[in-house]
């Protein structure tokens, strides 16, 4: 991308357009109401597929996707002074995208996070899947959503400004069956709210669970470590795992363990706990079973605060579970969007979700979707400052 691409789209955003559409050699802008849908060129894939990122605006919350992996690759929120950074770990380039992302801003489908053995039976039917994580099946196999380009469009209604995400993904596609037609919806919300609204339908019975795997850190990426935020989960329960990060089927008590995040606590505290739990997942990598249970609105289930810039995000979803991954995998390889290398612990996901490996824990929530059911889901991000 060149630097006259970049500058012409930032003034276009930063101008608080008028309501004209903006063309330009590489992108156009799209501005009704004081919305905002800015589109550029961020790549070309090695089949010859052209990638978009799409920049959107509100109150003064700012981001960007890529159509490439429905990738947040930007989340620009103002700080306790004003002052705006990306709070979302990820890369300045298409290449290092498709290098080896784990996961950075990605929608994940079909399936978040594992499935033991990457099989599962439905209906009398046996399911293999692809195994790309040890043994198992990981985020819907080695070539799952956030691995395909998804067609995008903007839209702008009653004070909202958002960007419409929709793939169909062919029966067998990664072992899964039934032609999944999905649609994501990313808003910014008047206040500046980010939310994700995911739909999908099937033909045939299969399973679904979808999320995003946006890593926060709000003092910005690249900003060192986010183990002195403050994280507030409203779940007493979690799925304990096996040393192959498959939950075990039981549901136990946070209460004296350092899953225990009933009340703000810095992530940090209790990360270098000799709890098997805690080895197992190098860290915190673990589903919370969040006491609202499923919801058919979003409900709160988490706060996470920065002291240092006085950033705030709280999380409510439809959801019944959040994977709270601590950035363990970070390990000083790669080096994100503003140059800076992340480390482990740089970064940290909340991954609103059913739970792990479902399709084979009979006592868990369902994810089974059938001809005729729509799947749906909602998760919002809302911002504030203290
Ligand atoms: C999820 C998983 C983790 C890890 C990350 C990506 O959070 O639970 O174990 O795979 O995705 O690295």
């Amino acid at each position: 991308m060149t630097t006259s691409r970049r500058t012409l789209m930032t003034a276009a955003a930063a101008a608080g357009l008028a309501a004209t559409a903006v063309a330009t050699g590489t992108g156009t802008a799209y501005a009704k109401d004081g919305g905002r849908a800015v589109k550029e060129h961020f790549g070309t894939l090695a089949d010859g597929t052209k990638v978009d990122r799409w920049t959107i605006r509100n109150g003064r919350t700012r981001l960007s996707v890529l159509s490439y992996g429905g990738i947040v690759q930007s989340l620009e929120i103002p700080d306790r002074h004003g002052h705006l950074a990306n709070v979302s770990l990820g890369f300045a380039d298409l290449d290092s995208y498709v290098a080896g992302s784990p996961y950075f801003g990605a929608l994940i489908g079909r399936y978040g996070n594992r499935i033991a053995n990457g099989r599962f039976t439905l209906d009398g039917h046996a399911y293999q899947l692809p195994v790309n994580d040890g043994p198992n099946s990981l985020h819907g196999g080695d070539k799952g959503f956030d691995k395909r380009v998804w067609s995008v469009e903007p839209f702008e209604r009653a004070g909202n400004v958002g960007l419409t995400l929709r793939r169909v993904s062919p029966d067998g596609e990664m072992g899964y069956p039934g032609k999944l037609t999905v649609r994501v919806d990313y808003t910014l919300t008047p206040t500046g709210d980010f939310r994700i609204d995911y739909e999908a339908t099937t033909d045939k019975a299969t399973v679904v669970n979808l999320t995003n795997h946006t890593y926060y850190n709000l003092g910005g990426e690249g900003t060192g470590s986010v183990y002195d935020h403050r994280l507030e989960i409203a779940a007493s329960r979690y799925t304990p795992v096996n040393k192959t990060l498959i939950p075990t089927g039981e549901l136990a008590k946070v209460a004296g363990t350092p899953f225990d995040f009933r009340r703000p606590k810095a992530i940090g505290r209790d990360i270098r706990e000799a709890h098997q739990q805690v080895l197992y997942g190098q860290g915190f990598d673990h589903n919370f079973v969040l006491d609202k249970g499923i919801t058919s609105r979003p409900e709160h289930i988490a706060t996470v605060g920065d002291p240092e810039s006085g950033r705030v995000m709280r999380i409510a979803t439809t959801e019944p579970g959040v994977q709270f991954y601590s950035g363990n995998f970070l390990v000083g390889t790669l080096a994100g969007t503003s140059g800076k290398v992340y480390r482990q612990g740089d970064g940290f996901c909340l991954e609103t979700q059913h739970f792990p490996d479902s399709p084979n824990q009979p006592g868990f929530p369902s994810t089974v979707l059938r001809p005729g059911q729509t799947y749906r889901s909602t998760t919002v991000h809302s911002f504030s400052t203290r």
